[in-house]
């Protein structure tokens, strides 16, 4: 299976983003990943629903909103009704993990469970029937442009492992300093999405960025 490139608009230029997404589309983007964050859980704002919502007009492509914020359960609906087609959930800034994902998934959209660099894969377990994606973030969340941690790779293939030794259905989504040049790497060690922001947003070629990305 050829893995799934989803450029994060994280990077792209604000003020244009409906034509940035066109453009996204258009380099042959698979998903597009929305980071949302509070302020709380991670000290940057982004953006809110109405973001989303405004950029759902310039796309058809699968919208994977990665929420980094305190406590989501509010705001799950919202996000779903502007066009989220996945949304992915930290656990630990769930009141209730299970009950987040069950409202996910009760609004229509598919669930992504997110861990950070420092937590261990165990954090799902009992928990791995209830994701559809597992985004192993790569960075510590809160920015754009930071360096792939390397220790990550190994987490990525005891991840694709525990797929194959019990048959789990999550995808392995890898977010932050997916590079050209370290993608490669990344795809052998299992990983099936590749969250790709500033390599894509702050090249010359989107299309060059992503095909490189994809291995094709
Ligand atoms: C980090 C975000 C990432 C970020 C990746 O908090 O979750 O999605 O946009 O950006 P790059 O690809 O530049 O590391
Ligand atoms: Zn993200």
């Amino acid at each position: 299976m050829p893995v799934l490139v989803a450029p994060s608009i994280l990077s792209a230029d604000f003020s244009r983003l409906g034509e940035e997404v066109e453009a996204a589309d258009r380099a042959g983007a698979d998903w597009i990943h929305i980071d949302v964050m509070d302020g709380h859980y991670v000290p940057n704002i982004t953006i809110g629903p109405p973001v989303v919502s405004a950029i759902r007009r310039h796309s058809r492509t699968f919208f994977d909103v990665h929420l980094m914020v305190d406590r989501p359960e509010p705001h799950l609906a919202a996000f779903v009704e502007a066009g989220a087609n996945q949304v992915a959930i930290h656990p630990d800034a769930c009141v209730d993990f299970h009950r987040a994902a069950a409202s996910i998934r009760d609004l229509g959209a598919q669930v992504s469970g997110a861990l950070n660099p420092e937590e261990p894969l165990s954090v799902y377990d009992g928990r791995w029937d209830e994701i559809d994606t597992l985004l192993l973030m790569s960075v510590h969340p809160g920015k754009g442009g930071q360096e792939f941690i390397e220790s990550v790779l190994d987490k990525i293939r005891d991840a694709a492992a525990l797929k194959r030794k019990h048959g789990y259905r999550f995808r392995i989504e890898v977010d932050g300093g997916v590079k050209p040049y370290n993608s490669a790497r990344i795809r052998a060690a299992g990983a099936e999405v590749l969250v790709a922001g500033s390599a894509i947003f702050q090249s010359a070629s989107y299309r060059e960025a992503v095909a490189a990305i994809r291995g094709s």
